[in-house]
């Protein structure tokens, strides 16, 4: 079945007098987010570093390109599965890891709904470290989709070590270390309502199931949680250094993702240094209000990794985003907030919308402006606008 076809399963169901109930563009989805999720977790989720310009820019550098359409290209068929890691993927779509997942679900297990939502569209998903549930029971929920486990490097080598094998373990295909977290930036938001989700305890499962990190406690995180809390406030964050990356590398057979890069210099380090994929992003604009669009280091980071895949998330909110982000070179394009926003209205459903109605989109608009293959799709498909 083709992406595109999901249009005509909703006109057909329109046709027996059902609607959508789900929102068909990313303004109503978000509108009712707000609505559906409690105001602490809208305003973590939702929001970003400083007054959120580099999140806006991040959006508003999509609208600076133009696909060009090519006629009597006959693109009744397209293809767009991708060969990665040694797999074939159905689409260039993943889910990006978003730590607070488990508490946009209405029964507070986003996190098993996202696992579900990708065994039931084949999109990957990269599982984060913070998480409700632990990355055993996410795994479990994959089905034949790949996960990736998503590592936020704690300062403790121990505990990153036994992450990382638990995340083998369970039959994860890849480790995605991100580089950009290892401390919180400056989120008004969040700062004007003292909230951060993790000091209340939430999304810790990962570490209070884990032996080491529970070696670490006097006593068990059952019996004091504060205590639990406490300890993860200490080792959490972890400056990593390019010294750091031969250690990173030797944890682990598993293809190695580094997030977060943006300078084709870094791109470039990183592979010699032996790693498998180059992930560009800012974070969503949620970490430095530094102001410069993820998209546009893009081109350059795709060159400067010669050839390893690179994977891109920031400011992604459509079909038509996706197409260009892999005009411009992404090997996979990851979606961020629209998932977090659909698992608030429907969990798994919401969020299999979400990503049926991207790839749809995107489809249809390779289907009309003529580009049946992802290699149709080179930066000379597109024009500044
Ligand atoms: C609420 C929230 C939590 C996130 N948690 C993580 C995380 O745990 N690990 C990580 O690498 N990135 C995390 N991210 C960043 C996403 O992986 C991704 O880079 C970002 O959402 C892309 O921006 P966009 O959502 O505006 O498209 C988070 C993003 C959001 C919105």
């Amino acid at each position: 079945m083709a992406f595109a076809d999901y249009q005509n399963e909703i006109y057909l169901n329109g046709l027996g007098g059902v609607l959508p109930s789900f929102p068909m563009d990313f303004a109503e989805l978000e509108a009712r987010a707000q609505a559906a999720l409690p105001p602490s977790v809208w305003s973590y989720v939702a929001g970003g570093a400083g007054d959120e310009h580099t999140q806006r820019a991040n959006i508003a550098a999509f609208g600076r390109w133009g696909l060009i359409p090519r006629m009597f290209v006959g693109a009744s068929q397209r293809d767009l599965t991708v060969e990665m890691f040694g797999m074939t993927l159905p689409s260039p779509v993943f889910l990006a890891p978003i730590g607070v997942i488990g508490l946009c679900a209405q029964d507070g297990h986003g996190d098993l709904a996202t696992a579900r939502a990708a065994a039931r569209t084949g999109v990957p998903m990269i599982a984060s470290t913070l998480s409700v549930d632990p990355m055993e029971r996410v795994a479990d929920e994959l089905g034949d989709t790949p996960g990736f486990f998503q590592l936020y490097t704690p300062t403790d080598r121990g505990l990153a070590e036994s992450l990382v094998h638990r995340a083998e373990r369970v039959g994860y295909k890849g480790i995605v270390v991100t580089l950009d977290t290892w401390i919180t930036g400056w989120r008004p938001r969040d700062l004007a309502t003292s909230n951060f989700p993790q000091l209340r305890g939430h999304c810790l499962a990962n570490y209070t199931s884990d032996p080491v990190f529970r070696a670490g406690l006097n006593r068990p995180p059952e019996d004091d949680p504060q205590a639990a809390i406490l300890h993860w406030t200490q080792i959490f964050g972890n400056p990593l250094t390019w010294k750091d990356l031969g250690w990173l590398r030797s944890l682990t057979d598993l293809p190695l993702i580094v997030k977060g890069i943006c300078h084709p210099e870094d791109a470039r380090r990183a592979r010699d240094a032996g790693v498998d994929a180059i992930y560009c992003s800012n974070h969503g604009g949620r970490q430095a209000n530094g102001g410069l669009p993820a998209l546009n280091v893009l081109p350059a980071v795709v060159e400067a990794a010669d050839g390893l895949p690179v994977l891109f998330d920031s400011g992604v909110r459509s079909g038509a985003d996706v197409v260009k982000a892999l005009a411009l070179g992404a090997s996979a394009v990851g979606i961020g907030r629209p998932y977090a926003y659909g698992c608030a209205l429907g969990g798994t459903d919401g969020i299999v919308h979400v990503l049926r109605a991207l790839l749809a989109e995107a489809d249809l608009i390779m289907a009309v402006d003529g580009y049946p293959t992802l290699e149709d799709l080179v930066p000379e498909a597109l024009q500044a606008v």
